[in-house]
């Protein structure tokens, strides 16, 4: 069956589900590149897929506009079904209405700037004029004002991605998917694109499936992030959610720096899990207990993000849930330093210390654990 989706259906309040997987797979061979995965795309949200190389996020955004057939699950696209084996349902892209902005930047090298952009324009049959203020505003937006009648050829990659970029956003579609559109600009312009399209995506009300596997563009501009490993979905959440409270390994150490203290559990102290860390030092953990089974004995891993801990100088009394420690190196950052401190038992931490204060190496300094941020988890 192909059948047109209803344009009527577009129309919602922010919040609704645009676009809907349950249960989808796709197996080449006998290789599944995404298993059984569930998502929703709210109207006005950018979603982000994050994920290291080759965990399925090309081939969950190609099935999301019909490039690629699902094998197996059911993909709903406002209100419709797009994508149903079971039933033999499949729309075909041009029947989705949707933008990409494909991973290869592909533009047409034949066509100018002006041209590339207007594409999606064209085919929807816009008067001129209307055409001409659209392709401006878009290339005013990704920065390439003034590069109109440049041949697709004559663009460097960045150019060329951006010009992408305008080209995907142009014809305001529905739901729009990035297939990591930025990978090709340097750092400053990245950041800079980044801001661009959330301000954008914000004032058109935009719903976006983004890709990336860059964890810190994922957390930078998403409003949701599904942490993707091997063809599946291991978490989904606001960037803040999956920062602090991760329910995997994985999503923890995909996410930011994390520091591990490998330890064994002694007993509760009231609500909180007692770990002995070795040479006489028991942290109280009042965060999260990942462990199935925090009983007396059992080895662990209890864990910090570096910015949690409180670095005072050794003079400073030792509290409880607290360790002294030496400052060995000391990397000036530009807005912080980071440092690696050595503690009793010839381990160290990477952390970072603030500029204002006057950090030297061979300093000794003792490191505060809040209880409320340390978190356990059964040894690796
Ligand atoms: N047409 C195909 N035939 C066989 N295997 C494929 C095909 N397309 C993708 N794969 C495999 O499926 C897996 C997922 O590929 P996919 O392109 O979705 O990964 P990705 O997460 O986008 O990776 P990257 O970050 O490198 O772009 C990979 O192992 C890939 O080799
Ligand atoms: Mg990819």
């Amino acid at each position: 069956m192909t059948s047109q989706v209803s344009p009527d259906a577009a129309s919602g309040t922010p919040g609704d589900v645009v676009l809907r997987f349950d249960h989808v797979s796709r197996i080449f061979g006998a290789f599944a590149a995404v298993e059984e995965i569930d998502l929703e795309l709210h109207r006005g949200e950018i979603l982000t897929l994050l994920g290291p190389s080759g965990c399925g996020k090309t081939t969950t955004l190609r099935m999301a506009i019909g490039l690629e057939r699902a094998d197996r699950g059911r993909i709903t696209y406002r209100g419709a079904t797009v994508d149903a084996p079971g039933e033999k349902i499949f729309v075909s892209p041009e029947h989705r209405d949707m933008g990409m902005v494909f991973q290869s930047y592909a533009i047409w090298p034949h066509m100018n700037v002006f041209e590339n952009v207007a594409f999606p324009l064209r085919t929807r049959k816009i008067e001129k004029s209307v055409v001409a203020a659209k392709v401006k505003e878009f290339l005013e937006v990704v920065g390439l004002k003034g590069f109109e009648q440049r041949s697709g050829m004559q663009l460097s990659g960045g150019q060329q991605q951006r010009v992408a970029v305008a080209r995907g956003l142009v014809a305001n579609p529905d739901v729009l998917l990035m297939d990591e559109p930025f990978s090709n600009l340097d750092a400053k312009l990245r950041d800079q694109m980044r801001v661009e399209l959330k301000l954008l995506q914000r004032r058109i009300g935009a719903s976006i499936l983004f890709v990336t596997h860059d964890q810190s563009e994922a957390m930078a501009i998403s409003d949701r992030i599904a942490v993707m490993r091997a063809g599946k979905v291991e978490q989904i959440g606001s960037p803040l959610e999956l920062y602090t409270k991760p329910v995997v390994p994985f999503v923890r150490d995909f996410l930011g720096h994390t520091l591990k203290l490998p330890g064994r559990v002694v007993g509760r102290e009231g609500a909180n899990v007692r770990v002995d860390i070795g040479h006489g030092v028991t942290l109280d953990v009042g965060g999260m207990n990942h462990m199935k089974n925090a009983a007396a004995g059992a080895d662990c891993l209890v864990t910090i993000r570096p910015e949690e801990i409180n670095v005072v100088d050794q003079s400073v009394e030792a509290g409880a849930n607290s360790v002294s420690a030496g400052i060995r190196t000391l990397l000036f950052l530009g807005q912080q330093y980071e440092a690696v401190v050595d503690l009793a038992g010839g381990r160290d931490l990477l952390i970072f210390l603030p500029r204002l204060v006057g950090w030297r190496e061979g300093q000794g300094v003792r490191l505060q654990f809040p209880a409320e941020r340390l978190q356990v988890w059964d040894a690796e």
